[in-house]
């Protein structure tokens, strides 16, 4: 996520401001950026690409001055990492600087808007369409900063938090913010600090107001704060004392970065989906496919490649793809893929799958593929990262920086993107009904809140955590779409516990696995509501005979599975091709507990980088 700061006040703006970028470090970025209004009230932008360090190299000769200012860490959502790219961005007169966190979803109407008003972008952000779009509102209008913010944030759709510099006001800094966190601290010498959350703010202050979402705060040097919303109401800013230390905000208040990134998953999923499902239209919207749409008319089949958890990922949209889009899938390892010479027609579709964007073998398959003339199109979490540059298109998923080696919602990130990339391929050729169709867009568009409801689950999982944290083993079982988030989970036990565990398909557990059973075995069964339930019911009478621990994650209501199973975990009912995105937050809560319980280093695991980038 890109990071945010501002200062207003007596003091000089540059050190406070890369003081607080470089605190909000940890959030992961590609670039930064300052801008401050010197003597005379000259606008000063200086932003490099790379580290905080990369900039302040490049300003040590000539220090920025001024006394207001407002700096930025970008991680990338639209357009790779560059100098031109990274924040602050000004109008196209040069008189206001904007930085902005979050993901702008209409910047290509306002773009055709500006272009015809005379407007010339420089960069590939949807941010810098925001700094020539309140220009534009504040020519065009006469309004002074304030309320032509407000005027042009009610034509913006999308997540943000904004602070815009006006050179004209160099007494006055301005911010707002939607479904993208914003904090401003008040200082006690008339001065004001703002940040994308308290790190950057709380070594001056511990005095807070958290902006709510559309609303426009403006600061003036003569310490007042005064808050408005879009809908142009009042609002009296509530003043809260911050109690957390600067070690825990990094983490948001969660002692690790795993467990903030479990529950940021709500957000995370719906930032991905946000611009490509729209329940109101009843439409799915994949321009990287539709700007590619040859080459998945006429696929033969879909090749995906990846590793690890992303290898899970594609393994579910397997079945999402053969049920939606009824086109061949193949899932590969991407390490095996590279190596054993494999068939690749030009009518294929390869689709890379990987967080970081990063991964060595991954990298070198998709490259082979590519040669041999298959069409690749990439789903990463990193903009810029080499697979997504050297994919032919592709679909972002906007997590934001996974900090925690084990991934979580990177992983529901992918599901949620590869979820509606077969909605919108199995659409276009005709082969998905309507009812299936707004049944799964009105489902995916339902997953966020439902994931919520998981996240309740937490406490019961930990409770469970002591019960198996002594196993030396254990065995995942579930069955379709359920199959790939059993091997999930107990991928997910392994890397952070160090427990040796098994994802198996249950129905495969009487060729082998079943001899493993017995009372020290703790079974996970993923026993959710589908055209399966049945035959997971039987494996796990199977199971009990011989005594093993069972676990059971099943859909709300159910009275079955929990007579048999010695513990059960609920998640909502979903539809069976959407249920992953839910039973992979209590397989998640459960390997943290778990290896919370043994003492292990959550966040970096033993052996395990955040990126394999070599072979
Ligand atoms: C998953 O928790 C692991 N960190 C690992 O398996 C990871 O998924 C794998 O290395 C692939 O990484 P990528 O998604 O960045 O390509």
């Amino acid at each position: 996520m890109c990071g945010i700061v501002g200062y207003l006040g007596p003091k000089q703006a540059y050190p406070i401001l890369i003081d607080g970028l470089t605190r909000l470090e940890y959030r992961g970025y590609d670039s930064a950026g300052i801008a401050t209004l010197e003597e005379g009230g000259k606008l000063r932008v200086e932003k490099k690409e790379g580290k905080v360090a990369n900039l302040e190299a490049h300003v040590a000769e000539d220090i920025p001055k001024g006394t207001v200012g407002i700096g930025h860490t970008r991680w990338a959502t639209h357009g790779p990492p560059s100098d031109r790219n990274a924040h602050p961005h000004a109008g196209s007169k040069g008189r206001i600087a904007v930085i902005h966190n979050g993901i702008i979803e209409n910047y290509e109407s306002l773009k055709d808007l500006l272009s015809d008003r005379g407007h010339t972008l420089v960069s590939d952000t949807d941010t810098e369409v925001l700094a020539h779009f309140i220009e534009e509102v504040m020519t065009s209008t006469g309004l002074d900063l304030p309320e032509a913010l407000r005027i042009a944030l009610k034509e913006v759709v999308g997540a943000y938090a904004i602070v815009v510099l006006d050179q004209s006001q160099p007494d006055r800094l301005v911010a707002a913010r939607k479904a993208s966190p914003l904090v401003i601290g008040v200082g006690g010498k008339n001065d004001f600090f703002v940040g994308s959350d308290a790190t950057p703010i709380v070594a001056h202050t511990k005095n807070v107001v958290y902006l709510e979402d559309e609303e426009v705060a403006t600061m003036t040097r003569d310490g007042k704060l005064s808050i408005r919303t879009i809908g142009d109401a009042d609002v009296t800013p509530e003043i809260q004392a911050i109690e957390l230390e600067i070690a825990s905000l990094e983490k948001g208040g969660y002692e690790h970065f795993m467990l903030k990134e479990i529950y940021e998953q709500p957000r995370s999923i719906r930032d991905s989906i946000r611009g490509r499902v729209n329940l109101q239209r009843g439409t799915t919207t994949m321009s990287g496919i539709d700007e590619n749409w040859g080459e998945w008319e006429k696929a033969q089949r879909i090749l995906i490649l990846g590793c690890g958890t992303s290898w899970h990922a594609g393994l579910v949209a397997e079945y999402l793809f053969e049920s939606l889009a009824r086109i061949p899938v193949e899932v590969e390892y991407a390490s095996e893929f590279r190596y054993r010479n494999p068939i690749i027609r030009d009518t294929d579709v390869v689709l890379a799958i990987s967080q970081s964007g990063e991964t060595a073998d991954t990298l070198a398959a998709i490259r082979s593929a590519k040669d041999a003339g298959a069409h690749i199109f990439g789903v990463c979490n990193v903009v810029g990262s080499s697979i997504a540059r050297e994919t032919d298109a592709g679909a972002y998923t906007h997590a934001g920086p996974e900090i925690g080696v084990a991934s979580t919602k990177a992983f529901t990130a992918q599901v949620a993107v590869l979820t509606a990339m077969a909605l919108h391929v199995g659409r276009r050729l005709g082969r998905v009904d309507d009812g299936v169709f707004m049944r799964l867009v009105s489902g995916l568009d339902n997953i966020p809140g439902l994931v919520e409801q998981c996240l309740e689950s937490a406490p019961a999982i930990g409770e469970i955590a002591k019960l198996f944290a002594g196993a030396e083993n254990a065995l995942y079982l579930g069955r379709g779409y359920q199959f790939p988030v059993a091997l999930e989970g107990a991928l997910k036990l392994k890397e952070i516990s160090y427990i040796h565990a098994e994802g198996y398909p249950a129905a495969e557990m009487k060729h082998g696995p079943i001899a493993l059973i017995d009372e020290d075995m703790p079974v996970i069964f993923i026993a959710t509501q589908d055209d399966v339930y049945e035959k997971v019911v039987s494996n796990i009478q199977e199971v009990k005979a011989r005594g093993g621990q069972i676990l059971a994650i099943v859909t709300e209501g159910d009275t079955q599975v929990k007579s048999l199973a010695d513990h059960t975990v609920e998640v909502p009912r979903a539809h069976e091709a959407l249920a992953p995105l839910l039973t992979a937050i209590p397989m998640q809560l459960l390997s943290y507990h778990i290896a919370l319980l043994r003492g292990c280093n959550v966040d970096q695991p033993r052996n395990l980088a955040k990126s394999v980038t070599v072979e």
